[in-house]
């Protein structure tokens, strides 16, 4: 693996690798030194255009614990912001540091960077895709579901974006069934689907049918980061899609709740679900740390 820049380029056999390591990973935090200096002497550039408080710190005590040095630069601070080219930006920090985690908007900037820099290259959240909270999610149903197969995942609300994408990808690679129960204007466009192609992911406005025997009922924030122009009117048109106990009771037994966080209250999901459900989605917010401890080693080796 050289990069990752989205669960559409991972292959099966490169998510089952990662998450096994992530599960070792997190067993043996603090006490693996095998790992501990592991990336000893590296700097790895972490370019946020976007604000973060999950992936930022999870990344920084990842490469902490890996010997490693993360240095974080907000795009604004940097020349990037004042307009120079992301592939100059790369070809600069290409030479400099051993590793990117970039946060931004377009997807074709992560892709260029990685290209130009010629360093590993993490998508750490594009308005395409977000594969690292997917790997940590996945790690998730390992240890809630005791895995994936077989299982029914539903994505309420905002079905288009990077969350929703990325999850398609996860249901293709994986076999895994996943329903987008979302407005139609929130469901992933024709384009997005044609290159998905054949895969076991089901689009529907019927969000009590969409509930009924899944696993994992999952939602994101109903205002992405970039579409907060559009705010009222999706808050609107999203409304019938929150996360609430009329649908977490149709869903299966010892079905989880899942929230990729930052969660806003009884917008996509209910402050009694939320609260009642908190001590499993906080655990798919610590497992950023082990799912990208084991991305940053993998990179690290495919180099
Ligand atoms: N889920 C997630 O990526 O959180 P942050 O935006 O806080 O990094
Ligand atoms: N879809 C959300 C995910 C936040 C982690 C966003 O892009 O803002």
């Amino acid at each position: 693996m050289k990069h990752l820049l989205g669960i559409e380029q991972l292959t099966k056999e490169e998510i089952f690798s990662l998450i096994d390591h992530a599960v070792e990973l997190k067993r043996k935090r603090g006490r693996d030194e095998a790992v501990k200096d592991i990336l000893k002497g590296e700097t790895w550039a972490m370019i946020f255009t976007k604000s973060s408080t999950r992936t930022r710190v999870s990344f920084e005590v990842g490469l902490n614990e890996l010997g490693a040095t993360a240095l974080f630069l907000n795009a604004n601070d940097i020349q990037l912001g004042r307009g120079e080219p992301i592939k100059d930006t790369a070809r600069v920090l290409g030479r400099m540091a051993h590793g990117a985690i970039i946060r931004t908007f377009a997807q074709q900037d992560v892709v260029d960077f990685a290209e130009y820099g010629a360093i590993p290259t993490i998508n750490a959240l594009t308005d395409e895709e977000h594969p690292c909270q997917i790997l940590a999610d996945l790690l998730t149903m390992r240890e809630r579901l005791g895995g994936w197969e077989g299982k029914k995942v539903t994505f309420f609300g905002d079905g288009d974006c990077n969350m929703g994408r990325s999850w398609a990808w996860a249901a293709k690679r994986l076999g895994l069934e996943l329903v987008i129960a979302a407005p139609r204007a929130f469901q992933p466009d024709d384009e997005f689907m044609e290159r998905l192609g054949e895969a076991p992911v089901t689009l529907t406005e019927d969000v009590l049918a969409a509930s009924d025997g899944a696993d994992v009922l999952y939602t994101d924030t109903w205002v992405s980061m970039g579409r907060e122009a559009e705010a009222a009117e999706r808050l609107k048109i999203l409304a019938p899609f929150q996360i609430n106990a009329a649908l977490v009771d149709r869903a299966n037994d010892g079905a989880i709740v899942q929230h990729c966080l930052p969660a806003y209250r009884d917008k996509e999901i209910s402050e009694a679900v939320f609260e009642e459900r908190a001590d499993e989605i906080f655990q798919q917010a610590e497992n950023r740390l082990h799912a990208q401890k084991a991305i940053l080693i993998a990179l690290a080796a495919g180099r």
